[in-house]
């Protein structure tokens, strides 16, 4: 290019820029995915304290993994085939590099082969584990489904597919909701039976739509073929009366699965938590076998706007592992979608203390307090000493109106006198009564009087 060329395209682009509304310089977020302000972010990592206390208490182990995977990772896991690859999966490419990679749009897969690669497969058995952070879909964006979503994951890989572990799974689940004082969950679960007594029961199942193929929606029609039990999570009105009277995989169990199934619910009986026998209940995901459950609201109408939306889901997927090359490991977890909480916490006004009130504010009075202010605070934060300040502000007016919208307890006044003393004045915000205490013992002071 010439330098009249370039000095030519250099003035367009210069009047280009400057032609732009100031709208129009705003870049915004990607459509589905969300900016967290404090309150919310504070609610998020609420959940995850709650979370990870439960699996202390529990005995997981905590494990984080990559969000980018080899996106062969997902397509094992699920079928290339699956919605999951199909439709929702975000790929990257790196510069210079022909890896196809994907954004992890679940935890499963993650779990079995950070198992595998770390050699957890050679440790003693059960191998709890948990994991929590986000996830990307590229799904439809409305109530309670983004593109970027989290979950608070458990998985146990056991050497005996114990119907134990099931249960275990779903009471951790259980308890994560009472903690938020969700009490209206039901538990709905079903059993899809195992390599041994599937194929029979997907056989029946292929029949009872073949012969009434007329009935069903175009999407069902064609996944027939494909993904016969998927068939079961059609949502749309057309296949509901179909729905209802299909054939019931409980009926089709092999001597094990139903052995398994029955004592899974004999232990959620034990436990006193409620489940639904939903025979339509399959799940998205591929890798299932045996045992599979979601987490619905109760059926009332307040809790219509959610009646649809799943507050988290698992099962057992026996074969996984040994599709990624290890030996024949059991395996079951759960995921929960933690801004579905969220959200219903929001929606019912749910009073969750998230951020600790503040008890102490301090006052400052003069250039020299301003500046002996901040050796003040760190020592006060040594002592664990939480404390509210405005230092950016000069007016006492000012401060201690901020101070009174806090509502703390005690107003720490630093004025030239005290400042120049070594001292300060220790406010009762209630009371008005004031006591002036030298730097060196205010943090015990403090302690005392909180
Ligand atoms: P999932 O049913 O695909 O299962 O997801 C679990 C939960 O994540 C859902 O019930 C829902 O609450 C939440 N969730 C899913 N997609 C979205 C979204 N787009 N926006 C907001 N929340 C969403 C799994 O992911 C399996 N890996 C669970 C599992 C663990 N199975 C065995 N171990």
């Amino acid at each position: 290019m010439s330098q009249k060329n370039i000095a030519a395209s250099q003035k367009a682009s210069q009047t280009k820029g400057k032609n732009k509304s100031a709208k129009d310089k705003r870049v915004h977020s990607v459509k589905g995915m969300r900016d967290f302000l404090e309150n919310d972010q504070l609610l998020l990592e609420k959940i995850f304290d709650t979370f990870k206390e439960l699996t202390r208490f529990y005995n997981y182990r905590l494990i984080s993994t990559p969000i980018v995977e080899p996106l062969e990772l997902f397509e094992r896991s699920n079928g290339e085939q699956s919605d999951i690859v199909q439709k929702e999966m975000y790929q990257v490419k790196a510069r210079g590099s022909s890896k196809k990679l994907g954004l992890r749009p679940e935890f499963t897969p993650s779990a079995v082969r950070a198992y595998i690669e770390n050699g957890l497969t050679h440790q003693p058995h059960p191998v709890k584990l948990a994991l929590y952070g986000p996830l990307f879909r590229h799904d439809k964006p409305q109530l309670g489904r983004y593109r970027q979503f989290h979950q608070a994951d458990l998985e146990i890989f056991s050497t005996k597919n114990n119907p134990l572990y099931d249960a275990q799974i779903i009471l951790a689940s259980y308890r994560l909701f009472e903690a938020f004082k969700i009490n209206d969950v039901i538990i709905q679960i079903n059993s899809i039976g195992c390599k041994a007594c599937r194929p029979n029961y997907v056989k029946q199942l292929a029949e009872y739509y073949k012969k009434n193929k007329k009935s069903a929606c175009e999407d069902c029609k064609d996944r027939l073929p494909k993904n016969t039990l998927r068939l079961l999570d059609c949502k749309k009105e057309k296949c509901q009366e179909l729905k209802s009277s299909v054939p019931m995989s409980l009926e089709h169990l092999c001597v094990e699965c139903k052995t398994h199934f029955k004592s899974v619910l004999e232990f959620l009986e034990e436990l006193g938590l409620p489940y639904n026998l939903n025979h339509t209940l399959v799940r998205g995901l591929d890798y299932y076998s045996k045992t599979v459950f979601e987490f619905t609201l109760e059926k009332t109408d307040a809790n219509e706007k959610f009646q649809n939306l799943s507050l988290g889901g698992g099962g057992r997927y026996d074969y996984l592992v040994e599709h990624f090359g290890a030996r024949h490991t059991p395996a079951v977890g759960v995921a929960l979608g933690v801004d579905r909480i969220m959200d219903l916490i929001k929606e019912r006004k749910l009073s969750i203390t998230v951020r600790p009130k503040d008890k102490i504010f301090l006052i400052h009075i003069g250039e020299l307090a301003k500046r002996k202010s901040l050796p003040l605070i760190e020592e006060l934060r040594k002592s664990k000493i939480q404390i509210r300040e405005a230092l950016g502000k000069e007016s006492l007016a000012a401060q201690l109106k901020i101070a009174d919208k806090l509502g703390v307890k005690i107003a720490l006044i630093f004025g030239q006198k005290e400042a120049f003393e070594d001292s300060v004045i220790i406010r009762d915000m209630k009371t008005g009564a004031q006591e002036t205490v030298p730097l060196a013992k205010i943090a015990k002071v403090l302690k005392k009087r909180l």
